[in-house]
């Protein structure tokens, strides 16, 4: 109820246009439980994606993050091309994120979304606070890549078994080919090849083996 004031005072008056604050309440829905929508799944396979689907959303909100901490900290010679690549990189992330936790919500669960949250249950290796060279960061990158590929193909697999088609084509066409072509982009970046004079030993090598 709303506190009385003193009829003189500036407040007076006032009561119905204050704001409410600190409020405090029980949750709605607890984490792990499945407020199922009329999407015609059952409500088991509706559970099974969505604890699923929390695992991808906390390993790609990871490599969002690794992505951005790269920006931010990368030096030397292929600076301002890495810099580039990495923050474009970090949006695509951006928005895997958010495509995985809304469809969470669609199959009726909760998604996770705290980085507290997200450090507990993340499955990739936590990166130094300090700067790096790029090759390690750039490898740091990579397993972060193959563990987020590797557990969304087995995934997929299980969603399509389940026949959750919306959680399968999530996973293989957004999570996964978007995983693929930045491991590619990234990893020729480890290419050992010369910048401007060609290798020349390389060809008296391979004449020497022939
Ligand atoms: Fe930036």
């Amino acid at each position: 109820m709303a506190k009385k004031t003193n009829p003189g005072s500036p407040q007076s008056g006032t009561e119905r246009a204050r704001p409410i604050l600190h409020q405090h309440s029980r949750e709605i829905q607890p984490f792990g439980k499945i407020a199922k929508l009329s999407i015609a799944l059952d409500e088991n396979v509706c559970a099974a994606s969505v604890e699923n689907l929390n695992q991808i959303l906390a390993d790609t909100i990871t490599l969002r993050d690794l992505y951005k901490k790269h920006h931010w900290q990368v030096a030397g010679h292929t600076f301002y091309q890495l810099h580039l690549l990495f923050d474009k990189h970090y949006e695509e992330q951006d928005e895997l994120v958010d495509t995985i936790a809304e469809r969470i919500q669609l199959l009726g669960g909760v998604s996770l979304a705290m980085a507290a949250d997200i450090a507990e249950t993340t499955i990739i290796p936590r990166p130094p606070r300090g700067r790096e060279e790029v090759p390690v960061q750039i490898s740091r990158l990579l397993e972060a890549h193959e563990i987020l590929l590797k557990e969304a193909r087995t995934m997929a697999k299980q969603a399509s078994e389940a026949g959750d088609d919306g959680t399968n084509d999530l996973l293989v066409s957004d999570i996964i080919r978007t995983n693929e072509l930045q491991v590619w982009f990234v990893s020729e970046h480890l290419v050992d090849v010369p910048l401007v004079r060609a290798d020349a030993s390389a060809k008296t090598k391979a004449a020497s083996a022939d």
